[in-house]
């Protein structure tokens, strides 16, 4: 049989097929329970492997070990069927199994090949797309995509979802006016395009468009908040925004009503929420007592050693918490991974531990501690994960810290270097007022 994009599949269960269809179009648009769709099909047919494999990229992609099991159990279930697998379902099963191995880049190279072999096989795009996206490959979130547009036209399904990830990789690749293009095409096609929408705020945030974010956002809300998977997120973006027009009651509200209603059980999550409440914090508002509920879910994850972008956001928590003990074991976890295989040790190295160490500091009031740390990891933070917007954490932290320590020329320079793509925004200008009033 095939999917509904052409692309063979080695069961005759129709409604195997159904499932995957549809769990696709929930993933692509980041909206709905696509693992349940398939959970519930594998139930009447656990030969199928595409489900097992599916199954077993997102839960390996969550970047949490607490979906680990559910990884191992996917990839186990696949692993008796790839004897009758054809060489795309195999080469599915072996992308997820290397990405839960650790090994981001072979897994995202995997995907990326299916993707040219089958450049309307969605699902390897977007898990290649995301791949790139732990990996901090910028370009690559443009190009991966850009690889296979042309075997695409508005008369196979899922070509709305296509420019949505076109729309996000064009934005982190610097081209704002494509991107915004595409985002807004893609949300024009399915108002449910939650990354579509995300690419459109993607935009706004490093044009320093803050009010038309908030609008954007809060005019696209009805497709990605209820039943939204990029709710959160999307949520997180709005804030950031509020931040940026100066409305702290409106972040503030956002954090309350809508990141911590939506919880905070994924280490996704779990960042949003950490890198908000550090951008207020680190400005000096008082957030009262919001972080515990963030410090105590990231101690849970202290150890993991997954990803080194995760790491930084438990920094912030246990920084803001003085968490010594819990501080003291997330470090010597990404310790161990800096001496591992992989580019999750080099991202360890060159970003996770800088930024954590950076972080901390900031915490212990040891201004010149944070410069040290973060200013000679500002070339390299790509490495470890996550969107320009996310990375720009670091870079704040760094301005905050450069006024703090009073080194004006420091504190100049950042604030110029801030200035110089976001004009508008009233936090830079605060900065840079600062800057200018230093003796
Ligand atoms: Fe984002």
């Amino acid at each position: 049989m095939q999917d509904c994009r052409g692309n063979a599949l080695s069961t005759a269960s129709p409604a195997a097929v159904a499932a995957l269809d549809s769990a696709t179009a929930q993933l692509n648009a980041f909206h709905g329970d696509p693992v349940g769709t398939l959970v519930a099909a594998l139930k009447a047919e656990p030969d199928f492997i595409m489900g097992h494999a599916f199954l077993a990229a997102v839960f390996a992609t969550a970047m949490d070990r607490t979906f680990e099991s559910y990884t191992d159990r996917a990839l186990s279930a696949a692993g008796p069927l790839l004897p009758h697998a054809n060489e795309r379902e195999r080469a599915h099963v072996a992308a997820a199994r290397l990405f839960a191995d650790g090994d981001f880049e072979r897994a995202t190279e995997t995907w990326g090949r299916i993707a040219i072999d089958h450049p309307r096989d969605i699902f390897a795009v977007q898990m290649a797309q995301q791949g790139d996206f732990f990996l901090g490959h910028s370009i690559m979130l443009r190009d991966r995509v850009a690889r296979v547009l042309p075997h695409w036209n508005e008369s196979v399904p899922g070509y709305g979802f296509m420019l949505g990830m076109h729309a996000f990789g064009l934005e982190e690749a610097g081209d704002y006016r494509r991107a915004e293009a595409a985002g807004r095409e893609a949300v024009t096609r399915d108002p449910q395009d939650a990354w579509g929408a995300h690419a459109v705020a993607h935009v706004m945030e490093m044009e320093g468009r803050a009010d038309e974010g908030v609008a954007w956002l809060r005019a696209t809300q009805a497709g990605w908040d209820r039943d939204g998977l990029l709710a959160c997120h999307n949520w997180w973006h709005m804030a950031v925004a509020e931040l940026d027009r100066g409305d702290l009651g409106a972040l503030l509200a956002i954090y309350d009503e809508r990141i911590l209603t939506l919880g905070l059980a994924q280490a996704m999550q779990l960042c949003d929420a950490a890198a908000l409440l550090w951008r207020v914090w680190t400005l000096g508002h008082d957030v009262g007592d919001r972080w515990t509920a963030v410090a105590d879910a990231w101690e849970a994850r202290a150890e993991q050693g997954l990803y080194a972008f995760n790491d930084m956001h438990a920094a912030m928590a246990f920084a803001a918490t003085r968490r010594d003990a819990a501080y003291g074991r997330l470090e010597r976890a990404a310790a161990r991974v800096a001496e591992g295989r992989f580019v999750n040790a080099l991202a360890a190295r060159e970003a996770g531990l800088p930024v954590m160490r950076g972080v901390w500091a900031f915490g212990r009031g040891d201004w010149q501690g944070v410069l040290d740390h973060l200013v000679p990891a500002l070339p390299k933070l790509a490495i470890g994960g996550g969107s320009h917007a996310q990375r720009d954490a670091v870079h704040w932290t760094a301005t905050e810290a450069a006024i703090r320590a009073g080194d004006r020329a420091l504190a100049a320079a950042l604030t110029a270097e801030r200035l110089s793509w976001k004009a508008g925004s009233p936090v830079n200008r605060a900065w840079a007022a600062r800057a200018a009033a230093m003796g």
